[in-house]
C-alpha cells in the first residue's frame, strides 16, 4: 500500500471530540471513546448503530485526507477532461456527504423535540439552525450568513478554533464569516489566477480600513514610507496626518513623482541619506503605490518598481483599486520579485460596480496573512501575520450582507470594464480634439504615460479615470458650466460606478492636499476628474456640448464650434468600439488551446 493509501490515524483523530487528548490507536478505540464522551451505552441497539456510523465516518475522514493528498500530487499532470472528471466526482461526493447529514436531521430533530422545552425557552432560542442550514449548502449563490456567532462542535474543537487550527468553526463573524470568506476566495482567484494557492485575502469594511490595516500591520514607530505621488486623498491624509504625526508613529514619508523604477530609485537614494540615522537604528522602509492612480488614471511601472524595491529589501503595498483585476493583475507576474507584497482594493468602486456599498480587501502571500497560533512557516511566526497582528484585534471586518453584494457585483466586472474603457478612449479623444481642453489621460497615444498603459494594461486599455482642464474660461463661467453637467455627468464623489461621475479633485477627493501638493499632483482649481461609466458615449458627448453652449459660449464665442463635428464623433465612436473589440477577441486563447 502506498503512503497515500494508508488510512491516516491523524486524520481520524482529528474527527474525535477528544482530538487533542485521545490515546486511541484504532477506529474501534476512537468510536468507544466518542460514545463514552457523550454518555452513550454501546451495548444498546442505538449505541451499536451510532458506533457503526461513527466508525465509518472515521474511515471516511482518513479517505478524505488521502484524497486531498492525491489531488495535490496529481492535479497538475492531468489533462483537462480528467480535471473535469475529478471535479464532478468530488462534487457528487459532497452531495452524498450532505445527504447523510440531511438524513441525520430527522433523528437529530426528533431528539431535540423530545426535550419538550417550555414555549418561552423555544422562542428565546429560535429555530435550531443546523436543522435548516444543511440544504443551504446548495444555494446557487453564497449564503448570506447573518450571524454573530456559530454553534460549535465540542470543547477541544473550539479550543483549536481559537488557535486558528479549526477553520470549520468560525467562532465569531468579526473574525471569520462564510460569506466574507467566499468573497475573499473569489477575489484571490481573480487577482492571482494561476498563483491563487499562494495568496490569501482579508476583507474590510472599507477601502480605507484595508489601507489602514496593511499600514498598521507593517509600520512601526519611526519607520519610513516611500509613496508614489498621486494617491487617493484619503490615503494621503491617513499617511501624512496620522502615521507621520510625531505623537502617533512619526513615520518619515517621502514621495516620488514619475512612474518608473528610476523615479523610485532616485527617491530611495535620497531617503537613505535623509533617514540614515533611522535606518542605522534598525528602522524599516516600505513602499506605498497606487496604480492606476487618482486622479489622472496614470499607470506606474509596478513590476519594475517592485523589482527595484525588493532588490533594496523593501516590501511593497499597492492600491490597485482603479484598474481592478480586469485591467491589471500585479500578482500574476511570473517573477515573484515583480509582484507587490500586498494588494489593496476598495471594493466600493468597480469591483462592486454600482456605488451601493462600501468595502475593501488586502491580498497577500499566505504566510503574511495567516498562520495558526503558535506555528511558524517560512521563517514567519504566527503573530507576525496580518490576521493575528491586525485583523483579529482591530475589528474592521466586512459583514455578510455587504460581502454578498460585492460578490454579485464582481460577477459582471469584465463586461462593465470593457465597456467603460472603450467609453474612456472615446471621451478622451473627443475632449483632446478641442484646442482649449487639456486632457490628462493615457488613452491618448501622445500622452507621456501612454507607453506604460500599452505595456502593462490588458490589451492596452486605459483606466476609466482621467482629468481635463478647460482653458481660457473665467472661474465663475467654469463653475456655471460645471453645474450644468448633471444629469449625464453625475455630480458626486467616488469613482467606479456604472454612471459617469465628474468632480473637481481640488475641492473634493484631494482637498486634503495643500496647494504645493496639489500643484505637484497636476491638479488645478478647475481640473475636472472624469470617472467614466457605462452610458452611451454619444449621450455624454451631446450633453457636454449642450452644457458648453449654455454656459461657456456666451462668454467665449466660438467655443462650441471647436468640438468635433457630429460625423467625426460618429466615426470616433465606431473606430473605438471596433478597434477595442477586435483587440479583445484577438487576445483570447484559440479553440485549439482551449481543447489542448
Ligand atoms: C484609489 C482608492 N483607494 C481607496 C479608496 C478608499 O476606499 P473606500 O471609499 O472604500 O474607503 C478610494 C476611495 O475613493 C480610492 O479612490
Amino acid at each position: 500500500m502506498s503512503e497515500t493509501n494508508t488510512p491516516s490515524l491523524a486524520a481520524m483523530r482529528n474527527l474525535s471530540p477528544r482530538r487533542n487528548t485521545t490515546s486511541a490507536e484504532t477506529v474501534d478505540e476512537l468510536v468507544t471513546e466518542q460514545l463514552v464522551h457523550f454518555g452513550i451505552d454501546p451495548a444498546t441497539q442505538h449505541g451499536r448503530t451510532l458506533a457503526s456510523l461513527a466508525g465509518r465516518l472515521y474511515e471516511a475522514g482518513a479517505d478524505m485526507d488521502a484524497l486531498w493528498r492525491l489531488t495535490q500530487q496529481s492535479i497538475h499532470n492531468l489533462d483537462r477532461s480528467d480535471r473535469i472528471a475529478y471535479f464532478n466526482a468530488k462534487k457528487f461526493l459532497s452531495f452524498q456527504t450532505a445527504k447523510l447529514l440531511d438524513s441525520l436531521q430527522s433523528p437529530f430533530r426528533r431528539s431535540y423535540q423530545s426535550l419538550q422545552l417550555d414555549d418561552s425557552t423555544q422562542t428565546a432560542k429560535g429555530p435550531y439552525a443546523i436543522f435548516d442550514n444543511v440544504t443551504a449548502v446548495f444555494s446557487a449563490t453564497p449564503v448570506i450568513a447573518r450571524t454573530a456567532t456559530y454553534i460549535y462542535a465540542c470543547a477541544e474543537w473550539i479550543e483549536d478554533a481559537f488557535k486558528g487550527k479549526e477553520l470549520l468553526l468560525e467562532i465569531y463573524s468579526r473574525l471569520l464569516n462564510p460569506t466574507s470568506v467566499s468573497l475573499a476566495n473569489f477575489i484571490v482567484d481573480i487577482e492571482a489566477g494561476p498563483y491563487a494557492t499562494e495568496y490569501f485575502a482579508w476583507n474590510f469594511n472599507s477601502g480605507m480600513a484595508a489601507i489602514d490595516s496593511v499600514l498598521s500591520h507593517v509600520l512601526g514607530r519611526d519607520d519610513i514610507l516611500i509613496s508614489s505621488r498621486n494617491i487617493y486623498g484619503g490615503a494621503h491624509q491617513l499617511i501624512h496626518d496620522w502615521y507621520a504625526k510625531p505623537s502617533n508613529l512619526s513615520i518619515g514619508v517621502e514621495t516620488f513623482s514619475g512612474y518608473g523604477a528610476d523615479d523610485f530609485q532616485q527617491c530611495w537614494e535620497q531617503t537613505k541619506t535623509k533617514y540614515a540615522d533611522r535606518l542605522a537604528a534598525g528602522r524599516n522602509a516600505y513602499v506605498y503605490l497606487e496604480s492606476p492612480c487618482n486622479p489622472h488614471g496614470y499607470t506606474l511601472d509596478v513590476p519594475a518598481i517592485c523589482r527595484a524595491a525588493h532588490d533594496a529589501g523593501l516590501r511593497v503595498i499597492l492600491d490597485a483599486t482603479v484598474g481592478t483585476p480586469f485591467l491589471m493583475q500585479p500578482l500574476q507576474r511570473v517573477d515573484p520579485r515583480e509582484r507587490p507584497d500586498f494588494v489593496i482594493h476598495s471594493y466600493t468602486k468597480d469591483l462592486s460596480g454600482a456605488g451601493s456599498t462600501i468595502a475593501g480587501v488586502v491580498i497577500g502571500r499566505n504566510h503574511d496573512m495567516f498562520i495558526p497560533k503558535g506555528e511558524t512557516a517560512d521563517g514567519v511566526a504566527w503573530n507576525e501575520t496580518m490576521f493575528w497582528n491586525v485583523y483579529y484585534v482591530k475589528g474592521a471586518f466586512l459583514n455578510a450582507d455587504t460581502a454578498f453584494e460585492v460578490i454579485q457585483g464582481m460577477r459582471t466586472l469584465g463586461v462593465r470594464m470593457l465597456n467603460k474603457c472603450i467609453n474612456t478612449e472615446i471621451l478622451a479623444r473627443f475632449f483632446d480634439a478641442h484646442p482649449h481642453i487639456i486632457v490628462h489621460c493615457n488613452a491618448l497615444t501622445d500622452d507621456e504615460n501612454s507607453p506604460l498603459r500599452e505595456k502593462l494594461s490588458f490589451i492596452g486599455l486605459p483606466a476609466p479615470l482621467f482629468t481635463i482642464d478647460v482653458e481660457g474660461v473665467p472661474a465663475e463661467v467654469f463653475q456655471r458650466f460645471f453645474d450644468s453637467l448633471e444629469p449625464m455627468f453625475a455630480h458626486m464623489i467616488s469613482l467606479g460606478q456604472s454612471n459617469t461621475i465628474v468632480s473637481c479633485p481640488a475641492l473634493t477627493t484631494h482637498s486634503e492636499l495643500d496647494e504645493a501638493a496639489l500643484a505637484a499632483s497636476g491638479i488645478g482649481p478647475t481640473t475636472m476628474r472624469m470617472a467614466i461609466g457605462n452610458e452611451d458615449p454619444k449621450d455624454l458627448i451631446a450633453h457636454f456640448i449642450q452644457a458648453a453652449k449654455l454656459a461657456i459660449e456666451p462668454h467665449v464665442p466660438g467655443f462650441t464650434a471647436l468640438f468635433l463635428s457630429p460625423a467625426e464623433i460618429d466615426q470616433l465612436v465606431h473606430d473605438c468600439y471596433l478597434g477595442t473589440h477586435r483587440r479583445y477577441i484577438e487576445s483570447k486563447a484559440s479553440m485549439a488551446e482551449h481543447l489542448g
